[in-house]
C-alpha cells in the first residue's frame, strides 16, 4: 500500500463503489459492507449511510474514525457475505481470512487486497438520514492488485464491476479539481 496525494480520494467515490468499511475499538477489529456512499465536496468530505442497527456504528461513533477500502471486483462473494454477519457475535477478520495492515491516521486498519483504502475521521452524524460524514485523511494505493475494477450494486441483488473508460478530461478541464 503506497500513499498517494489526498485528491485522489475523490476518484475512489465519485464511481459508486461497493466499499468495506472498517473500524477498531482498541481490542477488536471489524469490517462491514457499504454500498451507500457519496462524496460531498471537493475538500475530501464523503458521506456513507448507516445507523445503530449495525454494530460498525456504535464503534465508529465512539472512535470518531473508520477506514473505507475499495474491494476488487473479484472478491465479490466475500464482500456480500461480509455485509451477511455482525461484528456483534463473529470475528469477521478471522471467518473471512482478512488481512489487516496497520493505517497511520487511525486505529481502524487498511484492508490487505483491496485497490485502495481511505483513512477517514467523522466529522458530523445527520441522524435523519443516517449520514455519517467524513473527512479523509489519508489515500493508499496498492497498485500490485491485478484487479482494479471497482464494484458497483445496481440495488437489486445484481452487481456490475466497471468496465469501460471514456477520457473526457479535455471536455471537463473547467470543471476538474485542483491535483486531478
Ligand atoms: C451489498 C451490501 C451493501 C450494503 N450496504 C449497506 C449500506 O449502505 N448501509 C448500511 O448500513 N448497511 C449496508 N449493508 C449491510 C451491512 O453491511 C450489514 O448490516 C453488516 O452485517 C453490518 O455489520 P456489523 O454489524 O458488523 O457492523 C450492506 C450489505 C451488503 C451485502
Amino acid at each position: 500500500m503506497k500513499e498517494v496525494p489526498i485528491e485522489k480520494a475523490l476518484t475512489y467515490i465519485e464511481p459508486g463503489p461497493v466499499v468495506l468499511v472498517t473500524t477498531s475499538d482498541g481490542r477488536k477489529n471489524n469490517v462491514m459492507t457499504i454500498s451507500w456512499t457519496m462524496a460531498i465536496d471537493f475538500d475530501q468530505h464523503i458521506v456513507l449511510t448507516t445507523g445503530e442497527w449495525n454494530y460498525s456504528f456504535g464503534t465508529m461513533m465512539r472512535t470518531r474514525e473508520c477506514v473505507i477500502c475499495i474491494p476488487p471486483a473479484q472478491m465479490i462473494d466475500k464482500v456480500i457475505r461480509i455485509g451477511t454477519v455482525s461484528g456483534v457475535d463473529t470475528d469477521k477478520f478471522s471467518l473471512f481470512h482478512l488481512k489487516a495492515l496497520p493505517a497511520q491516521t487511525v486505529q481502524a486498519p487498511l484492508l490487505d487486497g483491496c485497490i485502495a483504502c481511505l483513512e477517514c475521521k467523522v466529522t458530523d452524524y445527520i441522524e435523519r438520514y443516517g449520514f455519517v460524514v467524513l473527512k479523509v485523511m489519508r489515500v493508499v494505493e496498492n497498485r500490485d492488485c491485478t484487479d482494479q475494477r471497482m464494484i458497483h450494486a445496481r440495488g437489486d441483488g445484481t452487481f456490475t464491476a466497471d468496465g469501460e473508460t471514456f477520457n473526457c478530461r479535455k471536455l471537463m478541464a473547467d470543471k476538474l479539481p485542483p491535483g486531478l
